[in-house]
């Protein structure tokens, strides 16, 4: 049915590919969001911890209500950044951020977490959920060190995922899988070793935390710093 082993598994679907389904998607993601997201977007926004004055990015921003929440904590002096593939969920997030009248402090940006346009060292802070685990397992460490470069040395990552770490047999993870392998172009994302692809791209990890939907459903929420040479 899937594989039980430690392996995070692939993900078989070209860019194009995700960024038309989350263009479908968009029309129900307030939905998923409120069933899924909240919870875990709750946790990661306490731990990460964003203060005023701050510059913050987000990767993959989806319909924006992280990025709503990020904006209203920078304050009128901060920044609130988001990047996302997908021009739907930019769309969404831009009418929620012109909604809460937040949209002088956000600058939204179109394109690839793997190559993004920010200079070296702008943000205080980058969060990103639900989101890391969707990228091929060679493009994680690509996004991380993107990351990495656009963090100041001092700056911090926020990273809510799916996680695989210890739950391998599970019920869940298995359906997961499983569903991935057989559907990826919907099921494009998968449980990953959130812990361990961020230590392995060079972040030293200051919180960590499990957060588990439904008494079924494996997060991993961690805050990291970049290791300095
Ligand atoms: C599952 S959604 C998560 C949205 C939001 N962070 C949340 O927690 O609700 C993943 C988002 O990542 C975006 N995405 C996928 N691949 C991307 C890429 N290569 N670069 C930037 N964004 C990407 C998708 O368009 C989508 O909006």
């Amino acid at each position: 049915m899937s594989n039980y082993q430690g392996e995070t598994l692939g993900v078989p679907v070209s860019l194009e590919e995700i960024k038309k389904s989350y263009g479908v998607v968009s029309r129900f993601y307030v939905a998923v969001e409120a069933i899924f997201e909240k919870g875990v977007r709750r946790k990661g926004l306490q731990l990460l911890s964003v203060i005023p004055g701050e510059v913050v990015l987000e990767v993959g921003v989806g319909t924006g209500y992280a990025l709503r929440e990020i904006a209203s904590s920078v304050g009128e002096n901060g920044k609130a950044c988001g990047i996302d593939i997908t021009p739907q969920m930019l769309e969404i997030t831009r009418k929620r951020l012109k909604k809460a009248g937040l949209m002088e402090r956000v600058e939204l940006y179109e394109g690839d977490a793997r190559s993004m346009p920010y200079e070296d060292s702008k943000f205080d802070a980058v969060y990103t959920a639900s989101t890391l685990e969707l990228f091929d397992t060679p493009d994680i460490p690509t996004v991380l060190n993107e990351v990495k470069r656009v963090l100041k040395p001092t700056g911090r990552l926020g990273v809510a995922s799916l996680t695989k770490k210890g739950k391998e047999g599970s019920l869940f993870i298995r359906f997961y899988e499983w569903l991935h392998q057989k559907i990826p172009k919907y099921a494009n994302c998968r449980p990953i070793y959130v812990e361990k692809s961020v230590e392995d791209a060079g972040y030293q990890i200051i919180k960590s935390e499990e957060f588990t939907l439904l008494k079924i459903v494996p997060w991993r929420i961690i805050v990291a710093r970049p290791l300095t040479n």
